[in-house]
């Protein structure tokens, strides 16, 4: 039976430290860091994550101002409302939740973000910066996955790393960032050949598709450590009964409340083979937001 990678203790332990360093700042007099949250328009699962972000603000004593436009405002609006961020010398962090509704041109949104506000580490300069392996504002997830893996001693130094998926939140930086600490990385995603097998080979395999349950047991090489960033909300009970065999509970949960939330990754059958596993719900979703914190008191230190 394999360890629990437990993001949630993980995420506690990083919000403690930016805790403690926010009220050591503060004691010397230093205003709290402030991250200003742009939330465009209504989108249900993106109400929840900002809400997840404005607490976890409070809870670090970092400052937040939330910003709720309509979904019908003009690109030009959105851009002008950035322009006014990037020059209130009183923000130090700036985040525009994604997706935008579907007018809004993304990209171009956050290219207008002064770099050294951009939490969210999506800004080419910092992207580029990743890629030297210099330092800079980090995407939040993968920078988390990466503290995460350290703390539970996972040696990197020239084991294979598989990672699923090629965005730019986490597949592309995260495969950077195992790089950085020598690991052998491939990236897979849905063109692959053989996605099975190739997974079958990864000592380390990160998972962040955002396809309910694609990675099965069989795929997992026993002994391997499982990182799973998918968060899929499904109500289909067919594909319940497909991928949660080994997850009777989370059966029961879907069958009872008509909904739940699982991973890119069968847990239960991963759970059988490998050595550690991130849970869905509790695993990387927690570790995004206090990676987010730890960028945002980054962002707000002089220099
Ligand atoms: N939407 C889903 N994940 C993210 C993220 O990491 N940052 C932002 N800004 N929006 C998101």
């Amino acid at each position: 039976m394999a360890q629990l990678l437990d993001g949630k203790a993980h995420a506690q332990r990083i919000l403690d430290e930016v805790r403690t360093q926010v009220a050591g700042r503060a004691s010397a007099g230093a205003r709290p860091p402030c991250l200003a949250v742009v939330l465009v328009g209504e989108d249900p699962a993106s109400q929840v994550y900002v809400r997840g972000k404005v607490k976890a603000c409070a809870e670090t004593g970092i400052r937040s101002l939330e910003f709720r436009p309509p979904a019908e405002l003009p690109q030009a609006e959105l851009e002008a409302l950035i322009d006014r961020l990037n020059a209130d010398p009183e923000v130090d962090g700036i985040l525009v939740q994604l997706p935008l509704p579907g007018h809004q041109d993304a990209k171009r949104a956050l290219h207008r973000i002064a770099p050294g506000k951009d939490v969210d580490g999506f800004h080419p300069v910092n992207q580029g910066l990743l890629l030297e392996g210099l330092p800079g504002l980090r995407p939040c997830t993968p920078s988390a996955c990466m503290r995460m893996l350290a703390a539970h001693g996972v040696a990197l130094k020239g084991l294979h790393a598989v990672v699923l998926g090629r965005s730019e939140i986490v597949g592309k930086p995260m495969a950077l960032m195992l790089l950085e600490q020598h690991a052998t990385v491939t990236i897979a995603h849905s063109r692959t050949r053989d996605l099975p097998g190739l997974c079958r080979q990864a000592d380390l395999l990160v998972a962040a598709v955002g396809r309910p349950g694609l990675v099965e047991g069989s795929w997992i090489k026993p002994g391997a450590v499982v990182v799973d960033v998918g968060i899929n909300r499904i109500e289909d009970p067919d594909l319940g009964q497909r991928i949660f065999r080994a997850e009777p509970r989370k059966l029961a949960t879907l069958r009872d409340k008509g909904a739940v939330l699982c991973g890119d990754v069968r847990f239960g059958e991963a759970m059988e083979v490998a050595s550690a596993v991130t849970p869905v719900p509790g695993g990387v979703g927690p570790l995004t937001i206090a990676g987010l914190m730890a960028n945002t008191l980054q962002a707000s230190l002089p220099g």
